[in-house]
């Protein structure tokens, strides 16, 4: 798929099917993500790849209000650690540390939500973790965990959700 039919394509996934994943494509779609752009080149991110007992330790932790139980179905959950920025620029030490973290986060998150449907595999990111401190031990670190990814193929049988957003002319002008 090109570029435009991956971005309107891609939905959030929330039926994943049980087929598993293989692990050296979420290697390679990790490390093509890992080439977003940043803040001075910070990079204040680490990719935690997550199967099997470690997966359904952070998934049941995700869940909460209704919310989330495509991540324990998912076979494969991607935690987005926020980690210190380090500027690898001229800029280092003028800027202040992690100031635009959320927003670096958020590229490689998108690099890796269209990676992932180039490679045939249905997302779905997940922001509301109901449990923060299991997370955090099940990673083990004290670095906060904004974002996770579920991904993994969609069943069959899985209705895709019509898209609905904002008119356009409300989130765009030409001045
Ligand atoms: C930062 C962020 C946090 C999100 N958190 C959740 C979440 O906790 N649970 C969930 O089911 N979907 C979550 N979503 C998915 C959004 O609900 C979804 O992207 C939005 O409704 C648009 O639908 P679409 O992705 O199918 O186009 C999140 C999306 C983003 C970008």
């Amino acid at each position: 798929m090109d570029l435009n039919s991956l971005i309107e394509n891609r939905y959030s996934c929330r039926d994943f099917s049980d087929k598993s994943v293989d692990r050296a494509l979420i290697g390679r779609i990790c490390a093509a993500a890992a080439l977003a752009p940043s803040a001075c080149n910070s990079q204040p991110w680490k990719m935690h790849a997550l199967y099997g007992e470690k997966k359904m330790r952070v998934a049941r932790a995700l869940q909460g209000l209704g919310l989330n139980a495509q991540a324990e179905k998912a076979p494969v959950l991607l935690a987005i650690e926020e980690t210190p920025a380090r500027y690898m620029s001229r800029f280092d030490g003028i800027v202040q540390a992690n100031e635009w973290a959320a927003y670096d986060i958020g590229i490689l998150t998108a690099h890796i939500l269209l990676l992932a449907k180039e490679n045939g595999l249905e997302s779905c990111v997940i922001g509301y973790a109901a449990d923060k401190s299991a997370v955090a031990d099940a990673l083990g670190t004290k670095n906060p965990v904004p974002l996770f990814i579920a991904l993994g193929y969609a069943r069959e049988s899985a209705t895709v959700p019509a898209k609905k957003r904002k008119p356009l002319a409300e989130v765009f002008s030409e001045e």
